[in-house]
């Protein structure tokens, strides 16, 4: 595996990245079959696509945040925080959502990537946040399980989890 010239940290999307995000973002379609059209584009015009999500964004009808995980010239991945819910969300999405880009997976990123956003969910003035997975993820399962997540039953397919800050 890479070594990490720094500890990685959370932070809002840059474009001093642009080469990690693209390589690891192709690499992540590749390897999950999902559509790489939207990398693409991303590709085309870096500035803008990063310009476009930084700061809160509405997205999901709500105020959100979008960070990435980054380490010197590399990006791990991204994490999501929700400042409100839906009804929907409430039910399965929650506040927090989050992934890691295949090359960086299974070397535990995605655990110390959330506790980070736990961090910045409390910064934002949230005192407990909601999180689900799909009822098969056992790796996203396990992430919000060692951050002290606690189990509040299912909905929409999703196990529901709540983690107080
Ligand atoms: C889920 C995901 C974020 C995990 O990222 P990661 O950086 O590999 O996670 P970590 O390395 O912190 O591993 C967390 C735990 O899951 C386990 N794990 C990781 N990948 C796994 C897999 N494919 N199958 C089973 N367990 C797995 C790890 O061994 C670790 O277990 P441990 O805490 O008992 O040691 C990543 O696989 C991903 O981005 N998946 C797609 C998007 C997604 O599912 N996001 C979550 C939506 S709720």
């Amino acid at each position: 595996m890479i070594a990490l010239p720094v500890p990685p940290r959370l932070m809002e999307p840059t474009t001093e990245v642009e080469v990690s995000f693209l390589v690891g973002s192709a690499a992540d379609c590749l390897q999950r079959g999902t559509s790489s059209e939207w990398v693409t584009a991303a590709s085309e015009d870096f500035a803008a696509y990063v310009a476009a999500r930084r700061g809160v964004q509405t997205r999901w009808e709500v105020p959100s945040s979008i960070l990435w995980y980054v380490a010197g010239p590399y990006y791990l991945g991204s994490l999501v925080i929700r400042h409100e819910l839906t009804p929907v969300l409430a039910e399965a999405g929650g506040h927090i959502g989050y992934h890691v880009v295949s090359p960086w997976v299974r070397q535990g990123h995605a655990t110390r990537m959330l506790a980070a956003g736990l961090v910045e969910a409390g910064r934002i003035g949230l005192q407990r946040v909601l999180l689900t997975c799909g009822i098969e993820n056992e790796a996203s399962r396990r992430v919000i399980l060692a951050n002290a997540g606690v189990p509040d039953g299912q909905a929409r397919g999703e196990d529901r989890f709540w983690i107080d800050l």
